[in-house]
């Protein structure tokens, strides 16, 4: 399939493809059983007792988490670059940190029901500009964390000016102090300024992101 580039990795996509599937099955299943079964929340801070806005943006934040586990697995699968596996493998270890913290602050009842979703535009947006190089993963990683720098930084905002959940916001800027050394590694990384296409195609991950934040803050 992508012989031209000299890369087989098709097989290896719709394998994960495959593994997505069971895994959509899988969380369907589940969250059909917490709804019948009413399963009282087990996350730390108790999310339901929030006010409905601060729920949203965490279930906002959970997914963008999993996305971005994901999108560092997108790039570790397709990737044979040594440099950019230890880039994505440092940064994917963050992320899973950031996802299990996230996991602790939502309840399972509260997070999207579009997890199946976020996992694959996440493997996709890694993915895909893996099959590119170097340059086309670094220009995307730093279009996607500045996305994320913004997005934090204004719940952080929120959570200071309301006077409420401070430690909540110092826990939200620790994510975000993160994001911003991920996206500060990508842009010193870039080997060359990204051209009309590639500049393109970070457009579109920035709207894909914004668009992907406004429906996982609705459900
Ligand atoms: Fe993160
Ligand atoms: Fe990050």
């Amino acid at each position: 399939m992508f012989s031209w580039l000299n890369i087989e990795i098709d097989v290896s996509i719709s394998s994960a493809a495959y593994i997505e599937w069971i895994n959509l099955v899988f969380f369907y299943s589940v969250h059909v059983v917490i709804w019948v079964a009413d399963t009282e929340n087990t996350s730390l801070l108790h999310s339901r007792k929030l006010p409905s806005w601060l729920i949203a943006e965490l279930r906002s934040d959970h997914a963008g988490e999993m996305g971005a586990v994901y999108i560092y697995k997108g790039i570790l699968r397709v990737t044979r670059d040594t440099r950019v596996r230890q880039f994505a493998t440092q940064h994917l270890k963050t992320e899973v940190k950031h996802l299990e913290l996230m996991e602790t602050l939502i309840g399972l009842e509260d997070q999207s029901i579009f997890i199946p979703l976020w996992r694959l535009a996440g493997f996709f947006t890694g993915a895909i500009p893996a099959l590119f190089g170097a340059n086309v993963i670094y220009a995307t990683i730093h279009s996607v964390e500045t996305f994320v720098d913004k997005h934090y930084q204004q719940q952080v905002d929120r959570l200071l000016n309301e006077l409420e959940h401070k430690e909540l916001a110092k826990v939200i800027e620790g994510c975000r102090q993160d994001e911003v050394q991920h996206r500060d590694e990508a842009k010193g990384f870039l080997l060359r300024s990204p051209g009309p296409l590639l500049r393109a195609w970070c457009w579109l991950v920035g709207f894909g992101s914004r668009n992907a934040v406004a429906v996982a803050r609705w459900r």
